[in-house]
């Protein structure tokens, strides 16, 4: 039994799912993006080449966790000298530089710190992260004038959830075009490219890890293409974690109110945040006790907001007060990006498990409103 509402990440899913990922991918180096579940981090790390690592807080996650530094390519929009300084002095592989003047800021703290930083450039997919081509082909000039940093290739991501081949097109295309204009520059290829492919992952309408696959099938198109150009690593995050994770929350109270049941639940979006869910209106993998008869529900959290709707209708053996209903495939980006200190409710409990540690708790429930103003320093 365990204490509602909670995150179970379920270690073994995980390794199958990494396993056949491999499979499809085996002489590529596979990295782990931990914004989509740092509390994989303990486990994760040995079971692929790198960990992408975006801000100092998740740094300090990996310490805590003693991830050797060789595993961690330092990403990242914002970097600063402390935080450069802290991954550097830590030993991280590889950073990554999002516009000349970070750059510039590694060679700085690499040479105040009598250490040397291996680099990517990272190409902007037309956002505000990483640089024009231009302005990487700078860079690519620049670092021959450094001492302290070493062009270890290019770092690209254009956006999660792709499922489509015009995405991936377009991929190609600002690839195609960078790696032409780094030879003519060069003379040389480009040695190595880390690709966040940005997997799509199925949520709702029966969704299936078999399902999860056909995309990625749109991905590996591109994959196997860049593979036969240049080294590569492939880092996700979405499509590693999302089927390891589940939500159990409990029923509190059921009300009917203009012919509609309510189940009120000690979840709610501030817990669970599918890609592509707008109020509650598709259905994802829910599971219930089973018990004859049906009825429709509505699924709502307990936010002051009528956005808190979980499942807008959906027909479910008969629910009573006290009963777990399990959200699947929370296993990525549910507990870094819902908004958990809305209204200042407990966060959620964090379990892993798996056959060899079964059931372990590894984060208590967490009053947020010490968050908020609630607990005097
Ligand atoms: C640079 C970078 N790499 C990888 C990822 C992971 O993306 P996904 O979870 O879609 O695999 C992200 C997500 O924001 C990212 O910004």
């Amino acid at each position: 039994m365990i204490n509602t509402p909670a995150y179970v990440f379920n270690l073994d899913i995980l390794q199958e799912r990494i396993d056949r990922i491999k499979s499809l991918i085996p002489d590529i180096e596979l990295t782990f993006s931990i914004k989509a579940n740092p509390f994989l981090v303990p486990y994760v790390h040995s079971m692929v080449r790198h960990l992408e690592v975006c801000s100092p807080g998740e740094l300090s996650i990996c310490k805590a966790n003693s991830v050797p530094p060789e595993k961690i390519i330092y990403s990242g929009l914002l970097k600063e000298a402390w935080d450069i300084t802290e991954a550097v002095l830590y030993g991280v592989d590889i950073i990554t530089a999002e516009s000349p003047m970070q750059l510039d800021l590694i060679e700085k703290v690499c040479a105040a710190n009598n250490k040397n930083a291996k680099v990517l450039l990272r190409l902007t997919s037309g956002n505000q992260f990483g640089m024009d081509e231009e302005s990487v082909l700078a860079c690519v000039k620049k670092i021959g004038e450094y001492s302290h940093v070493e062009l270890a290739g290019i770092h690209y991501f254009s956006g999660t959830q792709k499922v489509r081949e015009a995405k991936f097109e377009a991929d190609k295309n600002n690839l195609r075009s960078l790696f032409d204009a780094y030879k003519e520059l060069t003379g040389e290829d480009v040695a190595f490219l880390e690709f966040g492919p940005g997997a799509g992952v199925e949520y709702f309408d029966e969704p299936s890890d078999d399902k999860d696959f056909a995309n990625f099938d749109v991905a590996l198109g591109l994959i196997n293409e860049l593979k036969s150009k240049v080294r590569l690593g492939i880092e996700m995050g979405r499509f590693i974690a999302a089927p390891c994770g589940r939500f159990e929350t409990q029923v509190k109270e059921i009300k009917k109110s203009k012919g509609i049941n309510y189940a009120i639940i000690d979840g709610g979006i501030h817990h669970i945040n599918y890609f592509g869910q707008i109020q509650g209106m598709k259905i994802p993998e829910i599971k219930v006790p089973a018990k004859s008869g049906t009825e429709k529900y509505c699924i709502v959290g307990s936010l002051c907001t009528t956005a808190d709707v979980l499942v807008r209708e959906v027909e479910l053996p008969q629910l009573s007060v006290g009963d777990i209903i399990t959200f699947n495939r929370c296993g990525a980006y549910s507990i870094t990006e819902a908004p958990n200190l809305f209204l200042s409710r407990r966060m959620p409990c964090v379990y892993v498990e798996s056959k060899e540690l079964g059931m372990t708790l590894v984060r208590d429930g967490l009053e947020a409103y010490q968050f908020n103003g609630g607990k005097k320093n």
